[in-house]
């Protein structure tokens, strides 16, 4: 099989990865923070130790408030509940948006909890940060933006972004989902308030892993002094002047203190209720280790290059319409097309029945993506390479592609 669709999740994984699954699996595997013993202690050191790494990976200065979740959806859903916790205020978002960013944004709407505008994104897919300047109201409380479109690939100017909502006294939440791992994030330097981001994609991990960094502008409701004995109720704590208070969205046992009635006020633990997903944390440690060793640059550098190669071919072609820029150094390694006289799903499925080529079609969970450049609702046909595509695989599509438009049209 070719795999080319990265932008979903990675495939294959670095051969480190399972072999640290394995390891953990055999020697560690305890519940982390559950019990003073060997096994969990060795089970929640491995767990700091990703969250450092994960923490080095977006220069954010404190790992604790490096929360591990299931998926960028449960970091997004965090995020966004997490500060829109009480009903109120205005939230600017865009078109680009994956619907792990639209559906929860626009329930919140719907409920009449928040007033939302999406702002849009030129013909080349990308969306211009005077657009968003010019969309906040005196009441916007929090801009979510994609860092790059799942559709297009195409990176978005996120410090600019984060300016704009500090100087005007909003939080920023980036959607790193297809960023993280290929294209440098700084929460320092842009301006992030929350950045939230799989680790089964291109940070190399597992399925079910993920991350949200929340930053000091978010603190969870009551901060204790080092050896202060909690609160009796935390629920009791007065929110009313406390704008930026941050609440937890799913609550449960977390381990190390189970005395108090709700969740301890301590990042991570106060975000980090249930059980975590210790068996795929072990090989995101592990990715992470190829990924930071090789670093960003090579592994966009590589995609890129793939991606100029298959457009090299396609553009010009009548027989292919391309979406988003030629110019493939603003794009991550996701690159969307549609065949002449032929349905994306079609398409796709003939590339996995008669070449086994994996590509995604359709609208890929970002359906105002799709409106904005008039592939609703078909959508379109997904390429995305990844680090372990060759130059070979990228030529065996390029041909069944060239087969499939000649008996398309
Ligand atoms: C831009 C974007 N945001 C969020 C997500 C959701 O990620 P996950 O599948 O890890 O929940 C995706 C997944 O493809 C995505 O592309």
């Amino acid at each position: 099989m070719i795999y080319l669709d990265n932008a979903a999740t990675s495939f294959p994984k670095p051969p480190e990865v399972g072999a640290a699954i394995a390891r953990f699996l055999a020697e560690d595997a305890a519940n982390p923070g559950r019990g003073g013993h060997r096994m969990a202690v060795r089970a929640e050191h491995m767990i700091d130790d990703v969250r450092r790494k994960l923490a080095r990976l977006v220069n954010a200065a404190d790992p604790r408030r490096m929360i591990l979740t299931l998926n960028c959806t449960d970091a997004l859903n965090m995020a966004i509940k997490g500060v829109l916790s009480r009903d109120r205020g205005h939230v600017v978002t865009t078109v680009l948006e994956h619907n792990s960013v639209s559906r929860p944004l626009q329930a919140l709407a719907d409920a009449g909890r928040i007033a939302l505008t999406r702002v849009g994104c030129d013909a080349e897919g990308f969306v211009d940060p005077d657009a968003v300047r010019r969309a906040l109201r005196a009441d916007t409380r929090l801009i979510v933006m994609t860092h790059a479109s799942n559709v297009l690939g195409t990176i978005q100017d996120a410090a600019a972004v984060g300016a704009i909502a500090r100087e005007h006294g909003a939080l920023f939440c980036l959607d790193a989902a297809q960023s993280a791992g290929v294209v440098p994030i700084d929460v320092e330097a842009m301006q992030i308030d929350l950045v939230a981001f799989p680790g089964h994609k291109a940070l190399l991990g597992p399925t079910g892993t993920g991350a949200l960094y929340v930053g000091e502008r978010c603190p969870p409701p009551a901060t204790l002094a080092p050896g202060t004995d909690l609160p009796k109720k935390v629920s009791d704590t007065d929110f009313s002047d406390t704008d930026s208070r941050f609440r937890a969205w799913r609550e449960g046992g977390t381990g190390g203190d189970s005395s108090s009635p709700t969740q301890p006020p301590v990042y991570p633990h106060y975000l980090e209720g249930g059980t975590p997903n210790t068996v795929g944390i072990a090989g995101l440690g592990a990715a992470l280790d190829v990924v930071l060793a090789r670093g960003p640059d090579a592994a966009l550098a590589h995609e890129r290059r793939l991606l100029d190669k298959i457009l090299a071919r396609l553009d010009g072609d009548e027989r292919f319409t391309i979406y988003g820029p030629r110019d493939v150094g603003r794009r991550v390694g996701a690159l969307s097309i549609n065949v002449a006289g032929l349905d994306p799903n079609d398409a796709a499925a003939i590339l996995d029945d008669g070449f086994e080529i994996a590509v995604r079609a359709g609208l890929h969970c970002a359906p105002y993506c799709h409106r904005a450049l008039g592939t609703f609702p078909a959508g379109t046909l997904r390429i995305s390479p990844g680090p372990f595509t060759t130059d070979q695989e990228a030529d065996t599509l390029l041909d069944a592609l060239a087969e499939i438009a000649d008996a398309g049209v």
